[in-house]
Formats: structure tokens, sequence, C-alpha cells
């Protein structure tokens, strides 16, 4: 089957701003559209997405976001080098590589290239009659992930109210992925109830769909989820864990770790002290970012030295980018890796990032962005590439929903294994 158009065109995210959607039309008449995700905390050395501000683009509106330049790269550049070619993801993937063989997609806009790229990704499926989770994951049952859900937010996502970006939980005990999600839905609601209780702001919603309340403290934060977790009649680690999302590179000022809202500020062996401390206390599993994108000692130092079955998450630190993987591999400075398809730019090249990563016995878990839209190929992604772990925000916003719900439909429509890899 061939290509017969490729067009790019501008949408909104979750957030109301721009991103990039593109859809691919085969000889065959069918369509396939795929759309960006777009990060808020967003790493150094992630695949560049092109924005309007500055170029000749920019508009008066969307206070120069908008992504009119990536739109005409796919349109005048993309296009014509893929129609009437055939359809396959690992071609369109390599033209790609072609026309813009910088590392960061700078030339092309990694939002370019990305929504080009899933969107071949999902006509290659449809090519071959398949989902795109069973293009990944032809034969036997499909992995569903385990999820790891956003109660708490702060950091860029919720105006600071907190110095960490997200309190999260892993419902470990859960023996599907459809009772998995009750749990964390019941846990979220008991949170905003007893939020309202201690007249806490629980009306605003953050980015990801989290509770934003404030707390003097990240332990009084994660004790504040473990009540809510004990209420709704859980037990706290045989079924439900925490995980953090510290996103350090946020309060990071290169020499000090300013956490504000606490009122401290650590040099980097008080900081270590304190995440070695917060681990040791609290019922955490995974830790995502406790350190900052270039603070390779920190993590390194942290690593050799913290319990040996918890999960050391690496944002920030790798943004799917199989160089930084490689050296976090040789230094230990990690032991997990979180992949998302738009730090990367193409979703071949996000595969990768992820074999290399199983194969050196990270853990993986497939990501969305504070920007999301409400496509749901992350839960196809997950699930195809049999991650083991999938993070979405919380289970409010249909942009979030969208990808629990192609997990539920799953479990519902497919013959399925819910994987644990806490277990
Ligand atoms: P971001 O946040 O999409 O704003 O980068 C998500 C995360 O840090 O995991
Ligand atoms: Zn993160």
């Amino acid at each position: 089957m061939k290509i017969n158009k490729v067009i790019g065109y501008q949408v909104l995210d979750s957030r109301g701003r721009p991103t990039v959607a593109a859809a691919i039309s085969l000889t065959d008449g069918s369509v396939h559209t795929a759309r960006v995700p777009s990060g808020a905390s967003t790493g150094k050395h992630e695949a560049k997405e092109l924005r309007d501000t500055g170029s000749k683009f920019a508009e008066s509106f969307y206070g120069g976001l908008s992504v009119a330049q990536a739109v005409a790269n796919i349109n005048e550049k993309i296009a014509p080098k893929l129609v009437e070619e055939q359809i396959d993801l690992n071609l369109v993937d390599a033209q790609l590589i072609e026309l813009d063989p910088s590392a960061d997609h700078s030339s092309l806009g990694a939002n370019a290239t990305l929504a080009v790229s899933l969107a071949a990704s999902l006509a290659t499926a449809h090519s071959q009659n398949k989902s795109l989770a069973r293009y990944f994951s032809p034969d036997g049952p499909l992995q569903i992930p385990m999820p790891m859900v956003n109660i708490l937010s702060g950091g860029a996502h919720a105006n600071r109210t907190m110095d960490i970006q997200d309190i999260l939980v892993v419902p470990v005990g859960a023996k599907t992925f459809t009772q998995a999600l009750s749990w964390i839905v019941a846990i979220r609601e008991m949170a905003a109830k007893l939020g309202k209780e201690d007249g806490k702001v629980t009306n605003l919603i953050a980015d990801e769909g989290g509770l934003a309340i404030s707390f003097t403290s990240i332990e009084k934060a994660c004790e504040f989820v473990v009540t809510a977790i004990e209420k709704v009649g859980l037990s706290v680690g045989s079924q439900v864990s925490l995980a953090l999302d510290i996103a350090a590179t946020q309060f990071y000022d290169g020499n000090n770790y300013n956490l504000s809202t606490m009122g401290k500020s650590y040099n980097r062996s008080e900081y270590l002290q304190f995440i070695k401390s917060l681990v040791s206390n609290q019922p955490i599993i995974s830790i995502e970012d406790p350190f900052a994108e270039d603070d390779w000692q920190s993590w390194q130092e942290f690593s050799s030295q913290m319990p040996a079955k918890l999960q050391l998450l690496g944002d920030d630190l790798l943004t799917t980018n199989l160089d930084r993987l490689n050296r976090a591999i040789a230094e230990k400075s990690a032991n997990a890796i979180l992949i998302k398809p738009n730090q990367n730019g193409l979703v071949s090249a996000t595969l990768n990032v992820l074999k290399q990563a199983r194969a050196n016995n990270f853990n993986t878990v497939v990501s969305a962005r504070s920007g999301e839209s409400e496509d749901s190929w992350l839960a196809d992604l997950a699930t195809g590439w049999s991650a083991g772990q999938i993070k979405v925000g919380s289970t409010h916003g249909s942009e979030r929903n969208a990808k629990w719900n192609r997990l539920l439909e799953f479990e519902a429509t497919e013959n399925t294994k819910f994987l644990n890899p806490f277990n």
C-alpha cells in the first residue's frame, strides 16, 4: 500500500497551546492522524520542537507558541519526499533522517518529525490490518503496563504549590488493569475530599489532572496520599505504593537545590541526604529526576547507596536519548528510563532506546507529556512494546483518560496479561 497524501496542520493541546498534527492518506482511501504532545518542565537535552517565536511565521495570537514553521516543513519538505512511497514506518523514519540528519531534529522540528512518524506507524499498522499495539506485538497476549498515576501536582504543572512536580500512586497489588484503575480513581476522589475537609484548595486542577494542594513539606504531602490510600481500605505497600517525580532541574541553580515552599536550600551533599531519608521514611517504590539533568555525580552517588529495590527513573536526565542512556548504563546512574516519544522525535528511534534500556535491565516507563491530545497511540505503544509501566498524569481530563480507556479496551476485548515489574 502506498502513501497518497501527507498533510500537516496546527491543532490545540490540552493546555490550549498549538501543536502539530499530521494526516497520512493511503491509496486505499484511509486517513491516519496523529497529534504531538508537548512538555512544560522540558529537559535541556530533548529533541527540539519548533515554535514560531521570533521567526517569520510568528503570529500575534498564541504568544509566539504557534507551530506554523513545523507545519510548513511537513507540507513543503516532508510530504513531497513521502508521497507515492510504500507505507512503512521504518522507511518513513529513514526518509525523515535523510531530510534532517541533525541529532535533535532541529532543522525540520521534532514536532514535525514525530507527527509524521506517528501517523506513519498508525498507517503501517492499518496496512497490515492491525492495531498499533498488535503491529508491534503480533503474537501472544498483549502486555498491559502497570500505571503510575498522578494524585498531587506541584512544580511547573501547578503554579508551584509544591516544589516537587508529582506525587503518584502505583497499584502494585492489583490483579488487572481494570481493578488498578478503579483503586486509583477511589484514591484520587478520597484525596480531593480530604483536601476539602482540611480547607485546602482542591478546585485547582493541575495540567495533568492532579490535585494542586499546597504542603509545607514533601513528607506531609506523602502522608496525605498515604491517608487517602488507607481511607479507601487499601493497604500501603502491598496494594498501593507511592512514586515521586521530583523534577529537580526546576529548582537547582547549579550549586544548590532550593526547596522554596519549604524555605530550604540544600547544597549537593545535604540534598543527597535529604533524598535518602525521604525514600527510607516513605513507602516510595519509584523516584524520578531526584537530581538535576546534568548533575550526573549525584545520580551516581545516590544510585550506589539507595535501597536495592527502588526504581530510580531518569526523565530530564535521559530525555529518551540513546547516548545519554548509554552513559547512565555505563555509570550506573539510574535503573529505569522514562520513554517520551517527543523527547526523541521518531517512533523507531524511541523504540530503539527502549530496547537498549531493556537489554541492560533498566525498567521502562512510557510517558505522556503535560500538554497532551485526545490521541491514544501512547497506550498502544506502551502495550505493543511491553514497556511494563505507563505514566499519563491523573484520571481527570479526556486527554488523560483517552489513554486509560484504550488500556481498558484492550483488557475487555483482547487476550491480555497485566504486567507487574514490582513483583
Ligand atoms: P512535562 O512533565 O511533560 O511537563 O515535561 C512530565 C514529566 O516531567 O514527567
Ligand atoms: Zn518527569
